[in-house]
């Protein structure tokens, strides 16, 4: 079957690769027909994710039709049109039992390397390199979906593809940050990055209550969706100063809650302290670029939370530990825990509360990878999101 691959540094290409096959009682083939690229994949792409080979199947976020099913599975039926957690989780060890599915002990085959740089292994996540698992990923007609009654979701019939696939990762990831920070009525919401991830935090935000949502970035199309589809006020770090501006739309005490969804790439606006980031990062000195997760915490009000949902994978330098602990803030981070939230978004979506169909700009066949990738990483052409058809 054809797929998209992992080629090295910024490339990818599409290759001849082995159709999935049940390997477990309580695996399911899917065939995909809508599959997403993600602001993780560029970390990926980036070489800021280690442990991804030359080769490897690229994708996590998907939806498909279920083609076959393991003798251990008793939910999913084939011939099923499903969208599936892009983590993978058992369902039933302590963590997923306790809601925290991304931190599973059984979803990922290869503990070791996450064990020895966080302490303890995390869950799998499809197509995104060997320290998560090594399962191939979504680019490609067909995948293993392993503890497939726990992590692919039926869509119900009124939701569209186009909307539905993005209960598969960003819609949960938003609702997660938003939900885990305690975003509650009349609180004000601040939230850095106006991608998809960003988007549906402040959408979340917005549909536990929230007064104001504010989203900063500096990407014009991506804000003007923020207005126009989510609701919530743009705030363009490149034309104003943030600090201002937030104290300005919260009455001078600053916001709730802060979430980040940026991650290790931020861009930040210029000054010496983007250029020592940038430098370290590219000598590998420091790991990742955490402007945005600064900005967050020196803005948050006192007493306030501020929620990571960017990825970062190891280690930063000046953490601004005496802002977060002499203003009492609550700071958390994770990455999704999907199947506790897809069922409850996917009936959101049934009834247009929470749209998603806009994120997906383009859509491309899986031949078209290389210019996919690059439109979504230099937010080419007003692109939020590349949605690939491995069915064309
Ligand atoms: N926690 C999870 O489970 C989870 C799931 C999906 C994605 N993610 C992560 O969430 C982050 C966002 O994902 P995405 O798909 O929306 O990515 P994206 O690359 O599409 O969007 C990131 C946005 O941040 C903006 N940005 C860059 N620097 C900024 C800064 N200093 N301040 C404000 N905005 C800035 C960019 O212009 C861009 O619009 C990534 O790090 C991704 O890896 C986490
Ligand atoms: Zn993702
Ligand atoms: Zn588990």
């Amino acid at each position: 079957m054809r797929a998209l691959c992992f080629e090295g540094l910024n490339q990818v290409a599409v290759r001849d690769v082995a159709e999935p096959k049940i390997r477990n009682a309580q695996d399911a083939i899917v065939k995909v027909t809508h599959s997403v690229t993600c602001g993780s994949d560029l970390h990926l792409l980036g070489g800021f994710v280690p442990f991804a080979k030359r080769g490897d199947v690229l994708g996590h976020e998907f939806l498909g039709e279920v083609v076959e099913v393991g003798t251990g599975v008793s939910q999913r039926k084939v011939g099923e049109r499903v969208v599936v957690c892009s983590f993978v989780s058992c369902g039933r060890c302590w963590y997923c039992k306790q809601g925290l599915f991304s931190c599973c002990d059984n979803g990922n085959p290869n503990p070791a390397i996450t064990e020895l740089a966080w302490g303890y292994g995390a869950a799998g996540c499809y197509g995104y390199s060997h320290a998560m698992g090594g399962y191939a990923g979504s680019h490609a007609e067909y995948v293993r979906v392993p503890y497939a009654d726990y992590g692919a979701f039926p869509v119900p019939e009124s939701v569209s593809d186009e909307r539905a696939v993005f209960a598969s990762d960003s819609a949960p990831t938003g609702w997660m940050g938003a939900d885990l920070a305690g975003v509650r009525p009349g609180d004000v919401v601040a939230v850095w990055g106006a991608g998809a991830v960003g988007q549906m935090a402040a959408r979340a935000a917005i549909l536990l209550g929230a007064d104001r949502v504010v989203v900063i970035d500096r990407n014009e199309y991506r804000l003007s969706q923020v207005e126009r589809h989510i609701g919530a006020e743009p705030l363009n770090y490149r034309h104003a100063d943030v600090g201002a501006e937030l104290l300005e739309r919260t009455g001078g005490r600053g916001p709730d809650v802060c979430i980040e969804a940026v991650g290790m790439e931020a861009l930040g606006n210029s000054g010496p302290e983007v250029l020592y980031d940038t430098v370290k990062q590219q000598l590998h000195v420091e790991t990742n670029r955490p402007s945005a997760v600064r900005e967050a915490i020196f803005h948050c009000r006192k007493g306030g939370t501020v929620f990571i949902l960017g990825v970062f994978v190891g280690l930063v330098d000046r953490f601004p530990l005496g802002a977060m602990m002499n203003k009492g803030l609550t700071v958390r981070a994770a990455q999704q825990h999907g199947q506790r939230y897809i069922p409850m978004l996917l009936e959101r979506m049934a009834r247009d509360e929470l749209t998603t169909e806009h994120l997906g700009t383009h859509e491309l066949p899986l031949a078209d990878g290389a210019r996919g990738y690059t439109l979504f990483k230099q937010q080419a052409d007003d692109c939020v999101r590349t949605v690939f058809r491995p069915d064309w």
